[in-house]
């Protein structure tokens, strides 16, 4: 990270004395701590202000600003914090902030502009526009991205303003690669709460995941990106787990979430960032097929991709679902000649099916909607039943590959307790880790098996193919299980 880039703890407390205990406990590897003034209910700025520990950062945003102060105080409060010597001094652009601006008191002054519902058109003509009247302020440009390609308008904003001159990047789940790669670009701060704190806008990484997970201070022109293109992403494991495989084994790689509904939103992320590889979620694994040069024998035959590999520009397609989907259960007992009951017929259920056909295993399925049942079961050489005929049916494996029962909707099953007859119960939701299917199949004296199991084997083959490296289990299944990374080792930089 270039050493100019400041990193700037939020605080988002609503009581005084919350956020002098969380400015006074501020993390390490923070440079200044912004207090959001606005926030706090009972504000006693004089007994804040006079905690001694980091540079602060003064902040009121008016409720307009999508803050909590009311306009009135707002200017009064600037002031104050001005004149009781804090290191910074927040202000916002287009408000009528030019005597703060401009005026006396050593505070450094950031002038900002946040715009919580889009990107503007022009971000050139915005940035002039402040630039002017910023005078030696910083300039803070902060929007929400509406499209993934708003990442790269933001990048490339960063890249032709003057070095340190300009802290820019996007809020929401599309813009969270942005905060990670904004110090790479040229972005002469970053912002980041605390893990745990209160949130002061969407998107938000926490401090500890940029160091600890992404390695923000060692990302370098020479990093390599992943990510994981779905949508929704935000609740993904994939970062988590990679990251920390990647941190484990000292790979200058990092992997992004990157959120696109469309394969068109998407597409000038995958031609403009160095990325190497992608893992690939809902609901682009069959509708990114268009636009790969080639596919393994797995992808051909399931008809849909859950990994990408890019070799300078063309782009290979693997699917580790079904390999993984089965390795659960083939490390339980053999699958040559058992019989397997798949609920679902959807691409999950696919992916399954053909792992299981090619372990030998005879597969009969069952899905609410029978027509998708007996076409999988057409071109995968499997039976199809009517789902009525699932109470009591006893087959050596039951296996749900619907969506039923996952977070939010915990509280639902796609069999009733009553009808389940297998020995053995395979769930591959692996949010939440037990389901309700398999607490349900638990108390019936089946053994059960869990998604995650699934996630990291699908994750550990992606690894492979991304690294050519063995991929380090033990840590993601640890990540996969919610644990935190730790602070990665104090390396030579590279
Ligand atoms: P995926 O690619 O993750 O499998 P999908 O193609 O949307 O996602 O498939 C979801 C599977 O869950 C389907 O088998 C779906 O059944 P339908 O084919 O009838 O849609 C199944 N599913 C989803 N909601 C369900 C519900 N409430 N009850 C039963 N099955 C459900």
């Amino acid at each position: 990270m270039p050493a100019r880039c400041l990193v700037i703890q939020v605080l988002a407390c609503d009581t005084t004395d919350a956020m002098r205990r969380a400015y006074l406990a501020a993390d390490p590897r923070a440079d200044v701590v912004e207090l959001r003034l606005d926030l706090v209910r009972n504000l006693d700025l004089d007994r804040l202000l006079s905690a001694r520990g980091k540079p602060k950062l003064a902040t009121v945003r008016s409720r307009q600003q999508g803050g909590g102060a009311r306009p009135a105080d707002r200017e009064a409060l600037l002031r104050r914090a001005l004149e009781a010597g804090v290191e910074y001094l927040d202000l916002e652009f287009g408000e009528h902030d030019q005597a703060l601006l401009k005026g006396q008191g050593r505070a450094r002054r950031i002038l900002s502009y946040h715009d919580f519902n889009g990107t503007p058109a022009d971000l050139q003509a915005l940035h002039r526009e402040m630039r002017q009247d910023a005078g030696e302020a910083l300039v803070k440009i902060v929007t929400f991205a509406d499209a993934a390609s708003d990442l790269l308008r933001m990048r490339d904003l960063l890249r032709s303003a003057a070095p340190g001159s300009l802290v820019a990047f996007c809020m929401g789940a599309k813009g969270i690669p942005s905060r990670i790669l904004a110090p790479l670009w040229g972005s002469a701060a970053l912002y980041a709460p605390a893990r745990g704190a209160a949130d002061s806008a969407p998107g938000q990484v926490p401090l500890e995941d940029l160091f600890d997970l992404y390695r923000v201070d060692r990302i370098g022109p020479g990093t390599r990106l992943l990510g994981v293109l779905g949508f929704p992403i935000g609740h993904s494991l994939s970062p988590r787990v990679h990251n920390a495989a990647l941190g484990a084994l000292d790979l200058d790689y990092r992997y992004l979430p990157l959120e696109a509904r469309t394969m068109a939103e998407f597409l000038p992320l995958l031609s403009e960032l160095r990325l190497s590889g992608l893992s690939v979620t809902l609901p682009h694994k069959e509708t990114i097929l268009p636009h790969l040069d080639a596919l393994d024998d797995s992808a051909r035959r399931i008809g849909a991709v859950n990994t990408v590999i890019k070799i300078w520009n063309r782009l290979e397609g693997f699917n580790t679902d079904a390999e993984a989907g089965v390795a659960p259960l083939r490390s339980r007992r053999t699958l040559q000649g058992a019989h397997a009951a798949v609920l679902g017929a959807g691409g999950a259920a696919r992916a399954l099916v053909h792992g299981l056909m090619q372990e030998g295993a005879r597969v009969t399925l069952f899905n609410r909607t029978p027509s998708r049942a007996r076409d999988l079961a057409r071109s995968s050489g499997a039976r199809s039943l009517p789902w009525s005929r699932l109470r009591g049916f006893r087959a050596d494996v039951l296996v749900n590959a619907t969506s039923v029962g996952m977070a939010p909707d915990i509280d639902r099953t796609p069999v009733p307790a009553s009808w389940i007859a297998s020995p053995v119960v395979y769930d591959i939701i692996y949010n939440p880790a037990e389901t309700r299917l398999l607490r349900e199949a638990r108390a019936r004296g089946a053994e059960v098996i869990g998604g995650l199991e699934m996630f990291v084997a699908q994750a550990a083959a992606q690894f492979e193919l991304f690294t050519g490296r063995a991929a380090p289990l033990e840590v993601m299944h640890r990540a996969a299980q919610g644990e935190q990374p730790s602070p990665p080792a104090r390396r030579r930089r590279r």
